[in-house]
């Protein structure tokens, strides 16, 4: 992975707890799938999907065992590697998603283009400073012909203390100006009406 990539807000903070609290819960039995359960509904069965920022791999694992071919991208080696140990048969890509290309993925095996991507769990909050636009952009770019993203991240007030505010508006004109349009606005993964403090959007090119 190139170098001169810029630091994300979450290699910028300590997010050792983050593995462990979803550890905690897994192990209860909570339900950590909410997210998977909406991205399922937007899809065909058997769909190819791109999990971009997929931490340790929850999402595109429960997608994967749906039916979906799945594609984890994680930046955090940390996080790739419980995702292995986790999730054996996920197939995990240890890229900045600012890097990510039709290119990169075909030459490593994968889909070039994908139904849906997810990018939630508070990616768009965590990315570098000033690069949400770029990897909309890079995301746009990986859509297969009617594909869709699915985003989903606090507006406000998101637990990781190195994530920034970002109002629904103005995620919405960064989408704007990297080709994508909100087709539908939540408030929840339960499709709670929209709401100031988080955000769930179904993009799709413009
Ligand atoms: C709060 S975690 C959520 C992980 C996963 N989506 C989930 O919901 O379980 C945020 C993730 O975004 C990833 N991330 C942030 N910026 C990234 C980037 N530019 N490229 C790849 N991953 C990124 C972090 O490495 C981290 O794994």
């Amino acid at each position: 992975m190139s170098d001169d990539l810029p630091t994300t807000r979450w290699e910028a903070a300590d997010n050792t707890g983050f593995a462990a609290y979803f550890t905690g819960l897994i192990e209860s039995g909570a339900d950590v799938e909410g997210e998977a359960r909406l991205a399922d509904v937007l899809l065909p069965r058997g769909a190819t999907v791109l999990d971009a920022g997929a931490g340790f791999g929850r999402i595109g694992a429960a997608l994967q065992r749906w039916g979906h071919r799945v594609v984890a991208v994680e930046k955090d080696p940390d996080l790739v590697a419980m995702a292995g140990e986790r999730y054996p048969d996920l197939p995990m890509v240890r890229s900045d998603i600012l890097a990510l290309t039709p290119d990169l993925l075909a030459a490593a095996g994968h889909p070039a283009a994908y139904d849906l991507v997810v990018m939630v769990g508070n990616v768009m909050v965590l990315l570098a400073p000033d690069t949400e636009r770029r990897a909309l952009t890079a995301v746009h770019d990986l859509l297969a012909e009617g594909g869709r993203v699915l985003v989903g991240f606090h507006a406000q007030d998101a637990p990781a203390s190195s994530a920034r505010a970002y109002p629904v508006e103005e995620f919405a004109a960064d989408a704007e100006a990297a080709g994508l349009a909100v087709q539908h606005r939540f408030g929840s993964y339960e499709l709670a009406p929209p709401a100031a403090e988080y955000a769930v959007l179904v993009l799709t090119r413009a």
